[in-house]
């Protein structure tokens, strides 16, 4: 069992992080971060049970899933000293993507994901906008030079999907594979 954090920034596609989510709680325990400014897409993309922290609480309560907003600077992620696998944050904006790449730790996303990298540990992030500018692009290759794994939502189509859950899954399926987390959320290609 591993202890990983997931945090959901302000882009869309909330879905591929809710996908993430029911299937971490499985076997793992997780710290979920939801940033304030986020809200609005969890709106628009009909997630409304996100919207409610403390409903969140008691729909996973059976599990080993603590919920944090990013305005709760104080969390235990915070700090290097709180033991964790590494972080995933999904979707992630360009804003969250450029706060981290220039250490503005911000608030606990920005400020977690800047534990990940300080103290070595495993950062999964998966950028989202169309098309990306120099600076996100820019962004982007500062972190995955010094390891940060730079894994945005892009569906394939050769396991030959066949619902809106099949491409959800490979995303899904590939996010897990960065943290080395066993799944058969997609079909592999064998030859
Ligand atoms: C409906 C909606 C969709 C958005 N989609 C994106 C997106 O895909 N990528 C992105 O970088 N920002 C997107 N934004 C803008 C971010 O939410 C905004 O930059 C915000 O400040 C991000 O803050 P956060 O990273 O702290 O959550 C979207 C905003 C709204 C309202």
């Amino acid at each position: 069992m591993k202890r990983l954090i997931l945090a959901i920034s302000g882009a869309s596609g909330i879905v591929y992080a809710i996908r993430l989510l029911e299937f971490l709680i499985q076997e793992h325990g997780v710290d979920l971060i939801i940033s304030q400014n986020s809200m609005a897409v969890i709106k628009s993309e009909n997630f409304h049970e996100l919207i409610d922290l403390e409903n969140m609480r008691d729909k996973f309560s059976n599990s080993n899933l603590n919920i944090y907003s990013d305005a709760d600077i104080t969390a235990p992620t915070a700090s290097g000293s709180y033991r964790t696998d590494g972080m995933f944050i999904v979707p992630c904006s360009m804003k969250t993507l450029s706060a981290i790449a220039n250490g503005y730790a911000d608030n606990l996303i920005t400020r977690t994901a800047d534990v990940m990298i300080k103290e070595g540990r495993k950062l999964i992030i998966s950028p989202r906008e169309m098309p990306f500018s120099s600076i996100h692009l820019e962004n982007m290759l500062k972190l995955a030079r010094i390891g940060v794994v730079i894994a945005p939502p892009i569906p394939a189509f050769y396991h030959k999907p066949e619902t809106i859950d099949d491409i959800i899954d490979f995303v899904v399926g590939k996010l897990l594979d960065c943290m080395g987390i066993e799944n058969n959320l997609y079909r592999r290609w064998n030859g």
